[in-house]
């Protein structure tokens, strides 16, 4: 599996996925499928808040964008004229003889130059010793330098090595290649030369298994949207500049799935193509929406302060965009993208009208005016956004004790609003009838609002520290003084505990449940 080495912090967070019901392997009894991952309990609602929050912002609560759902596997054609059956492609490297396959441009390489001592005057002839290769990460250029000093070692060469000039495989030349050491077995000669490699995945569609029935599983969602321009214009009384939005499954052959949920092969998008006038200012709208999902990650409790942009360098864009910028995360195994936002001109729609002979132009009813609408895209990943929140979620502090002692907790410091529980209801003693009908009670008057957890096993500290680690923001405790025990003015009320700042207060159960929705909305 793509696991995530000697970074101990991606592993406390991948173990603690996988310990608490997060995220696991899929078909881990059987050893696991390289780039498929199942969400547990905990995922599965943390997923779905993610979803239901990106909706609610992005389709309910606005008047100019509608939502759709289309069908996974499309048209072959639509992937004709989208360009994926052409161009969706990652260069492709093999070792022969590990049979290791991997992504070329992520497979870095450099010449290892010494530079011999001149007895006499210093600095003397420099020579080619061999080649070194390493994966993309964090380490790079360590481990290049270590397999450098070692190769020199094993040739017994004295000198000083040069510094490197470090180039992936795509641009290694033909006479490099069988220079160049498999990352995997150090041997030479045993990778291939890069070859483009189509990320889809093909499927069969009725009974035939030939040429005629090849169909793919759709690598976005996107084109779903520009496929069906003409059915919600025509439908769905929307008026340019709107939007159509879509949350779905994606699929991806990735070459190299990595980084637990980062880069998978089956994965969620949830994206939006936001049609704006051929004359219209489409910079504005560029920025309106980059804006927009810096602040929407921001209200589902992405830490801000990992949060950059990068835009992509004109001579790098595809000859119809306009601009494309990259939210970036600091993630733990580095800074990487996030979600994209492109300006994608009238490219699909026009590439789409061109291959199936419809026309998808807009009739504009004010100005009498007939032209192919615009499009502004944010495109971006749920289980990518889940991972950021469960990186930016990630803490260690120390908390008291059953007996006051300081110790070491891990607590998830999820948004109220993405948290998977909401809320956990604990009555103090499980043996008590009292307390436990009355915890059952409240559990069941806040479980029509909110996600509510109830727990009655072990101590009372130890159930805290569960629900912080679950990410849980609020804990309610039904002790005696709910019962009146201590006095009529304590009757019918509980504690309620902070999970962050581990504080308690009283509060009326009456009361309870409007608070709570306060809240975590
Ligand atoms: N329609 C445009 C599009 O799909 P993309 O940059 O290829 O653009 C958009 O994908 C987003 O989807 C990415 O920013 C990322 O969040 C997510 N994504 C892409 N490939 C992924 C993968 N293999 N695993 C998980 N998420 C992925």
């Amino acid at each position: 599996m793509a696991e995530p080495k000697e970074n101990p912090l991606m592993e406390k967070i991948v173990s603690l996925c996988k310990r608490r019901g997060f995220i696991f392997q899929s078909s881990e009894i059987y050893g696991g499928i390289n780039g498929f991952w199942d969400y547990g309990p905990l995922g599965a609602e943390l997923k779905k808040n993610i979803r239901d929050c990106w909706w609610n912002d992005m389709v309910r609560g606005r008047d100019d964008i509608v939502g759709l759902e289309s069908s996974i596997i499309m048209h072959p054609k639509v992937w004709e004229a989208s360009g994926h059956v052409g161009g969706f492609t990652d260069p492709m490297v093999d070792c022969k003889i590990s049979k290791q396959r991997y992504r070329a441009d992520q497979l870095f390489f450099a010449a290892v130059i010494v530079e011999k001592k001149d007895k006499l005057f210093g600095a003397g002839p420099t020579d080619v010793i061999g080649y070194v290769s390493a994966l993309e990460s964090e380490r790079l250029l360590d481990e290049l330098m270590d397999k450098a000093i070692s190769l020199k070692r094993k040739k017994a060469i004295q000198g000083e090595i040069l510094p490197f000039e470090i180039k992936d495989l795509t641009q290694a030349t033909p006479e490099e290649i069988p220079m160049i050491p498999s990352p995997a077995t150090g041997e030479l000669g045993s990778l291939t030369p890069p070859r483009a490699f189509n990320m889809m995945f093909e499927t069969y569609v009725g009974a035939l298994r030939d040429e005629s029935a090849i169909a793919y599983l759709r690598p976005e969602t996107a084109q779903g949207m520009f496929v069906d321009f003409k059915a919600v214009v025509d439908t769905g009384r929307v008026k340019i500049p709107f939007g159509i939005a879509q949350i779905g499954k994606s699929f991806r052959n990735e070459i190299t799935p990595r980084n637990f949920v980062f880069r998978s092969r089956e994965f969620e998008q949830m994206e939006m193509e936001y049609f704006i006038s051929d004359q219209d200012d489409w910079e504005k709208w560029y920025r309106y929406w980059i804006n927009w999902c810096h602040n929407w990650l921001r209200s589902v409790g992405v830490a801000d302060s990992r949060l950059s942009e990068s835009v992509h360098p004109k001579e790098k864009l595809a000859f119809y965009s306009k601009g494309t910028t990259d939210i970036m995360f600091d993630f733990p195994f580095g800074v990487q993208e996030l979600w994209g936002i492109a300006a994608r001109g009238d490219y699909d729609l026009s590439q789409h009208a061109k291959f199936s002979g419809a026309s998808l132009a807009y009739f504009d009813e004010v100005t009498k005016r007939r032209y192919v609408p615009h499009v502004i895209e944010p495109a971006v990943g749920v289980d990518r956004i889940a991972l950021a929140i469960l990186c930016s979620a990630y803490a260690e502090d120390q908390a008291p004790d059953e007996k006051g002692n300081m110790e070491s907790r891990v607590v998830m410091r999820f948004h109220p609003r993405i948290a998977p529980i909401k809320v956990a209801v604990f009555p103090l003693l499980k043996n008590k009838p009292d307390l436990v009908n009355k915890a059952k009670e409240v559990r069941d008057l806040l479980r029509p609002q909110m996600s509510v957890f109830y727990d009655d096993a072990g101590a009372i500290g130890r159930r805290y520290r569960r629900q912080d680690e679950a990410g849980t923001p609020f804990g309610v405790t039904i002790d005696f003084d709910t019962l009146g025990e201590k006095g009529p003015e304590l009757k019918d009320t509980v504690t309620l505990r902070d999970r962050d700042t581990m504080k308690q207060e009283r509060v009326k159960i009456s009361e309870l449940s409007a608070m709570l929705l306060a809240k975590i909305r």
